[in-house]
C-alpha cells in the first residue's frame, strides 16, 4: 500500500503509527482527539510511503519497520516539489518604485506573464465544477474567502472571467463579536464592523463597478460570542492534532467563513443566506511567494540586503508544507466543501520562484507599494485601483478572534 500527501501539504492526511498498546496503522483525514487506541500526527510531505501488506507482523516494532520511506526527489516527478528560488541580484542602479501610478518599465512584460499564469491557475480551479443535483439555476458554485484585501480580490476578479456571467459569485466575509472590546458601538450592526468587514464592503463596490454584469453576493457572516464559544469543542476536534490558541483562532474564523451562513443585502434589506457553493477560493500563499510580510521588509532593511531577502523568501517556500494547510483542510471539509489555492498551484509557485527577487517586491519602497509589488502592479493593470493599494493587516480575516483570548499567548496549547 502506497500513501502520501501532495508536496505542499494542501490536503490533510494523519497517521497513527503502531505502538505496543495500539499495534496497528491508521490513516485518516480527520481524527478528533487522541485516545488510548490512537495517537495521530500529520503525515510528513517530504516522502511518499509504502507499507507491505503481504507479510504478517508479530509486533508493533515489525510493523513500524515495514513502513518504507520513498523521499521525493526531482527524479520521481516534475511535481515533486517547488523549484529553488532564482538568486539573481538586481542591477545596482535599479530605480526605487515609489508609486504604482506608472508600471515600472522593466516590469511591463513580466506583469502580463504573471497575470496570464495566475489566470490559468484560477481558471483550472473554477471551471467544470459539477452542478449539484438539487441546485437551483441561480445557485453560486464558487465562493471566495473574501477579506477585501488584494489577494482575495485579484482572485475574485480573475474567477469572474471564467464563471458563467449569469451565475452569482459568493464573497464570504466573517466577523466575530468581541466582548472584550471596550466599545461605544451600541448599535448592534456596528459591533461587526471589524477591519476586514470595512475593506470587504469597500472592495465589493469596486468589483461591482468593474464587473456590473455579475451578481456579487457579499455574505456577511456575523458570529455572536456565544455561538463561537459553543463551537469550540467541535473545532478543536476538527483541527486536532493542531492544538494551540492560535490554531483555534484561525480555525474558528475558517470554520464559520466556510460554513457560509449569514446574510446578504437585497434592496438595502438583510436577507438570510447560506452559500450553496462547494468550492471556496483562498488567497493563501501570496504573502509567502511575493514578499508580503513585514519580516521580509525587515530582513532587507535591518542591514541584510537583497541576498538575505532571497534567503528569507526561500525559507518561506520551504515552510509552506508544514504551515497548517492540513489543519485548514480538515476544518473546511467538515462542511462538505473544498478550498482551492490558486497561489499555491505548483505551476504558479514555480513560475514565481524563477523570477528574480526585484520583480516580486521592492523592500526600499513603502509598505503598500513595495510589498508584493508585482501583485500590486498586476491589480492596477486589471483596474483594481483600491485593492492595489491595500496594506496588510496582522490577521487573516481581521476577525480579531486571536486577540479575543485576552492575555493568553497564541502558542499556548488549549488543553493545558
Ligand atoms: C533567473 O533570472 C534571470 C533574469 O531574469 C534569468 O536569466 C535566469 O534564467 C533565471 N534563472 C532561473 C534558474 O530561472
Amino acid at each position: 500500500m502506497f500513501f502520501g500527501r501532495d508536496p505542499l501539504g494542501r490536503r490533510s492526511l494523519l497517521i497513527h503509527k503502531p505502538t505496543h498498546l495500539a499495534p496497528y496503522i491508521l490513516l485518516a483525514s480527520v481524527a478528533a482527539r487522541s485516545t488510548s487506541q490512537h495517537r495521530f500526527e500529520e503525515l510528513s510531505t517530504t516522502s511518499l510511503y509504502c507499507f507491505d501488506l503481504s507479510i504478517s507482523c508479530a509486533t508493533s516494532d515489525d510493523m513500524s519497520s515495514r513502513i518504507m520511506e520513498l523521499p521525493r526527489t526531482s527524479k520521481t516527478s516534475t511535481y515533486a516539489g517547488p523549484d529553488r528560488l532564482n538568486v539573481t541580484l538586481p542591477p545596482d542602479d535599479l530605480p526605487i518604485t515609489s508609486s504604482l501610478d506608472a508600471i515600472p518599465k522593466f516590469m511591463s512584460d513580466i506583469t502580463d506573464d504573471f497575470l496570464n499564469t495566475l489566470d490559468e491557475c484560477v481558471k483550472l480551479r473554477v471551471q467544470n465544477i459539477p452542478v449539484s443535483p438539487n441546485a437551483k439555476e441561480s445557485d453560486a458554485r464558487v465562493a471566495v474567502l473574501f477579506s477585501g484585501g488584494i489577494d482575495s480580490t485579484v482572485l475574485t476578479f480573475l474567477a469572474h472571467r471564467h464563471v458563467p456571467v449569469d451565475e452569482p459569485i459568493d464573497l464570504l466575509n466573517v466577523a466575530f463579536e468581541n466582548p472584550w472590546k471596550q466599545s461605544k458601538e451600541k448599535n448592534k450592526k456596528d459591533i461587526y464592523l471589524v477591519p476586514d468587514r470595512v475593506t470587504g464592503l469597500q472592495e465589493v463596490e469596486e468589483l461591482r463597478r468593474l464587473c456590473p454584469s455579475r451578481k456579487w453576493n457579499f455574505v456577511e457572516i456575523n458570529i455572536p460570542y456565544s455561538e463561537s464559544q459553543a463551537a469550540v469543542s467541535t473545532i478543536e476536534d476538527l483541527m486536532y492534532p493542531a492544538n494551540t490558541v492560535m490554531d483555534l483562532s484561525l480555525s474558528s474564523a475558517l470554520y464559520f467563513a466556510s460554513r457560509g451562513i449569514g446574510h446578504i443585502s437585497v434592496n438595502n434589506e438583510n436577507q438570510p443566506y447560506s452559500t450553496p457553493a462547494r468550492v471556496l477560493l483562498s488567497g493563501l500563499g501570496s504573502d509567502e511567494l511575493l514578499g508580503g510580510y513585514v519580516r521580509h521588509w525587515s530582513s532587507f532593511n535591518l542591514g541584510g540586503g537583497w541576498d538575505v531577502l532571497i534567503k528569507e523568501l526561500q525559507l518561506e517556500i520551504d515552510r509552506i508544507p508544514v504551515r497548517n494547510l492540513g489543519r485548514d483542510d480538515r476544518i473546511i471539509s467538515a462542511h462538505g466543501k473544498e478550498t482551492r489555492h490558486p497561489f499555491l498551484s505548483l505551476d504558479f509557485v514555480n513560475y514565481v520562484a524563477r523570477l528574480p527577487v526585484h520583480f516580486k517586491m521592492d523592500p526600499r519602497a513603502e509598505q503598500g507599494t513595495g510589498d508584493k509589488l508585482l501583485l500590486r502592479v498586476a491589480a492596477r493593470k486589471l483596474g483594481l485601483m483600491e485593492a492595489s493599494m491595500r496594506k496588510k493587516r496582522a490577521m487573516q480575516f481581521g476577525s480579531r478572534s486571536a486577540r479575543m483570548k485576552g492575555e493568553r499567548e497564541g502558542t499556548a496549547t488549549i488543553r493545558d
